[in-house]
């Protein structure tokens, strides 16, 4: 059998035990599906002291993670600190230009820094792998860069936050808030303490942005993503959603229009029994649509140790069979600057939500806003009458040019019978 691969992991939270525990439960199977054996020489964490159920007392602690990169005796640095910029960022530019293959969970870095280090990792004929940062346990970055290479994508869509879909999957089964149900996710380690990443779209964001780049050969460019939360869903939208036949879930969509790309967070409805909408809880889905291939769909579990861990292995593996592959599937001097689909000139079906005060005439003024803007409405449903208190006031509307109903929607706001600002959900009718 070969040399051992020798890794240094910086930081050991729930991934960085996850990976140890794998390395010395399966050091057998995994050196003779490796060919070779895996060891780890050195580790970092904040804390020496923590207990943190798996013993790495036999790897030499290291205080400064940058020491990895100078360290004769690690073949490999596996990041698992987190953070777009500052150690994490510091590091994969040392490392990689020592001539480290670099292994990250980091989905940020990547976004961010994705080109830069894609460079630079092939300057140093070294790898550049990021398997974890991307719906966990769903082998996705492999899919999108090996099997379906073949394939010109024409789409890649999916539920990208496990949070977001626990935390609307709750709000479904048990009819209670938005805000109810973070503080429960909270509470069960479901959600940060602080959600804002999760929760306004952001981790989703920087997961979209490392599939575009596999499925086009564009550089990752997270500063022009447009990205909606799901902080304005209340449990109204999710029972009308589901009356109209429909599941609301948080979608990273990256889709080729015309040759330029659209790339987006925001929730949508999609058919109950869709494939997407079908997929409850903390459970990921991604969807691919290619020339040959039609559609592959990908479901699992996209955070926690085991399925993190597991694909931050699957990295380490290749590594160690002498796999070499660009990190977004094409040599990063052929990556492309992206052109972004002009939003606004997109066309889709909405569903509308107003807040509205039970009196006559309101909806004609709705119904006048929308004709002048060009949106056709399908359907709208009231349920009860309340004179002169707040009730829901649903639509559907034909497809319509996004500037179109968002110009609409703002014009709404100012009627003075509506109450709040309209929720605006895209319906994307997916199979
Ligand atoms: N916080 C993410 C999620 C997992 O809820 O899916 C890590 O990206």
């Amino acid at each position: 059998m070969d040399k051992p691969l020798k890794l240094a992991i910086a930081g050991l939270g729930t991934v960085g035990v996850g990976v140890t525990k794998i390395i010395q439960n399966h050091a057998d199977l995994i050196a003779t599906r490796a060919g070779r054996p895996i060891t780890i020489t050195a580790v970092n964490a904040r804390n020496r002291d923590k207990d943190r159920g798996v013993d790495v007392s036999a790897y030499q602690w290291v205080d400064d993670t940058a020491a990895f990169a100078d360290m004769d005796d690690v073949d490999v640095v596996v990041e698992l600190i987190g953070g777009s910029d500052g150690t994490a960022y510091d590091l994969a530019k040392k490392a990689l230009g020592k001539g480290k293959h670099f292994v990250t969970a980091n989905k940020a870095l990547l976004a961010h820094h994705g080109h830069e280090l894609a460079a630079l990792a092939e300057d140093n004929k070294v790898n550049l792998a990021y398997e974890a940062a991307v719906a966990g346990g769903i082998p996705i970055i492999k899919a999108m860069r090996e099997g379906f290479a073949g394939n010109a994508i024409d789409a890649v869509y999916g539920i990208l936050n496990g949070t977001c879909n626990y935390i609307l999957t709750e709000m479904r089964e048990t009819g209670r808030d938005f805000k109810d149900v973070l503080k429960d996710a909270q509470e069960l380690g479901y959600a940060e303490a602080d959600p804002t990443f999760d929760v306004d779209g952001v981790d989703a964001g920087h997961k979209i942005c490392l599939l575009t780049a596999l499925a086009f050969g564009t550089k990752p460019d997270f500063t022009s993503l447009e990205m909606t939360g799901i902080r304005h869903i209340n449990a109204t939208d999710i029972a009308f959603a589901s009356e109209l036949g429909y599941r609301i879930k948080l979608l990273g969509i990256a889709r080729r229009m015309n040759g330029k790309i659209m790339q987006i967070i925001e929730p949508c409805l999609v058919p109950k029994n869709s494939t997407l909408g079908t997929v409850e809880g903390v459970y990921n889905a991604v969807h691919v649509e290619g020339d040959y291939v039609a559609t592959g769909h990908l479901v699992g579990l996209g955070a926690g140790e085991g399925p993190t861990a597991s694909a931050v292995m699957s990295d380490i593996i290749d590594i160690a069979r002498g796999y070499e592959t660009p990190a977004f599937g094409i040599p990063a001097k052929d990556l492309q600057a992206p052109k972004w689909v002009n939003i606004g000139e997109t066309v889709n079906c909405y569903y509308i939500r107003l807040n509205v005060l039970d009196e006559p005439g309101v909806l004609a003024e709705v119904s006048a806003i929308l004709r002048d803007n060009k949106v056709s409405i399908e359907a709208f449903l009231q349920r009860g009458h309340d004179p002169g208190q707040p009730v829901p006031l649903i639509m559907t509307t034909h497809e319509s040019k996004h500037k179109n109903i968002t110009k609409a929607c703002a014009q709404m706001e100012n009627i003075k019978s509506v109450l709040e600002k309209p929720c605006l959900i895209p319906i994307e009718n997916i199979k």
